[in-house]
C-alpha cells in the first residue's frame, strides 16, 4: 500500500489517498481547536493518543457487530480506513447534560437524562455548525429521512455498547459526536474517529474530565487525561 496525494487538512487529521481507489490513509494531528476553531493549540502526544484510543473502539464496535470505516493500524498516529464520502452532519448522542445541551435547556452541568439524547447537527463552518432537525437536513438536501433514521439507531447502538465497555473501565460516557459516510456501493459507514476530542468521559468515581473539555476549559493535565484514557482502554504508547 503506497501513501498518494493529500486530499483534505483538517483541524486535528489529513487525510491521503492510496494506491488502492477504496483506501485512505489517515494522520492524526497534535493540533486542537475549540469553539469551532476559535480557540487554537497544541496537544502534546494527541496524534498518537487519538489514533490509538480511536483504533481500540473501531476495532471493539466492529466486534460487536457495528460495521465502521477502520482497517489497521499503519503507525503511531496512522492508520488506514474505508474510502466514504462524509455526510456533512454530526450525530451527538447524550445520557448527562453537559456542554451546550446544558446551557440550551437550563439543565445544570452532570444531571442524568432520563433516556439518551440524539441531536443532529449541520456540519459547516461558517454556520458553526448549527442544530438541526428532519426537515432542515431535507431541504438542505444532506439527508432524506430513512437516512436519519439510520444515524440515530446506529447512533444509540454505539451508545449502548460504549457505555457499557466504558463502566467496566471506570469511566462514564457523558456524551460523544460520530460522523458518518456514504461508501461507493451507497452504504452508509460508521466513519471519523472516537477519541478524547470527541467525547466527554468522566472518572466514575471523582467525575474527573478525562477528555477535550480540559483543554476548552483551561482545566490543565490535557495530555495526561488523554493518556489516562488510553491506558484505561488498554491500550499502550510507542509500540
Ligand atoms: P456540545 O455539548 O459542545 O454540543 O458537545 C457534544 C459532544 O460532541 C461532546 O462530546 C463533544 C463533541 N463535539 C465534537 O466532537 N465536535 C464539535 O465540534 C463539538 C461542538 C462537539
Ligand atoms: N472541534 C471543534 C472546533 O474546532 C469544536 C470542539 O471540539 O469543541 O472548533
Amino acid at each position: 500500500m503506497e501513501k498518494r496525494e493529500q486530499l483534505y487538512e483538517g483541524k486535528a487529521k489529513r487525510v491521503f489517498r492510496t494506491s488502492e481507489p477504496d483506501v485512505y490513509w489517515v494522520e492524526y494531528k497534535d493540533d486542537a481547536t475549540a469553539f469551532n476553531g476559535e480557540k487554537k493549540g497544541q496537544i502534546a502526544g494527541k496524534g498518537e493518543l487519538n489514533n490509538r484510543i480511536s483504533s481500540i473502539f473501531f476495532t471493539m464496535l466492529k466486534e460487536r457487530g457495528i460495521d465502521n470505516h477502520f482497517i489497521r493500524t499503519l503507525s503511531a498516529t496512522e492508520q488506514l480506513v474505508r474510502q466514504v464520502r462524509i455526510i456533512p452532519i454530526e450525530v451527538v448522542v447524550r445520557n448527562i447534560a453537559a456542554g451546550s445541551l446544558a446551557k440550551r435547556l437550563g439543565f445544570a452541568e452532570g444531571t442524568a437524562l432520563k433516556q439518551p439524547v440524539v441531536e443532529f447537527y449541520y456540519k459547516n463552518d461558517e454556520l458553526g455548525d448549527p442544530l438541526i432537525n428532519y426537515s432542515h437536513a431535507r431541504v438542505l438536501g444532506i439527508a432524506d429521512d430513512a437516512d436519519l433514521t439510520v444515524l440515530e439507531s446506529i447512533g444509540l447502538k454505539v451508545n449502548e455498547i460504549l457505555k457499557t465497555y466504558l463502566a467496566e473501565r471506570n469511566v462514564i460516557l457523558v456524551d460523544f459526536k460520530l460522523e458518518f459516510g456514504t461508501t461507493s456501493d451507497g452504504n452508509i459507514l460508521l466513519a471519523d474517529e472516537i477519541s478524547p476530542d470527541t467525547c466527554r468521559f468522566w472518572d466514575m468515581e471523582t467525575k474527573e474530565k478525562l477528555d477535550k473539555d480540559r483543554f476548552r476549559r483551561d482545566l490543565g493535565g490535557v495530555e495526561e487525561a488523554y493518556q489516562e484514557m488510553l491506558r484505561r482502554l488498554g491500550g499502550e504508547m510507542h509500540v
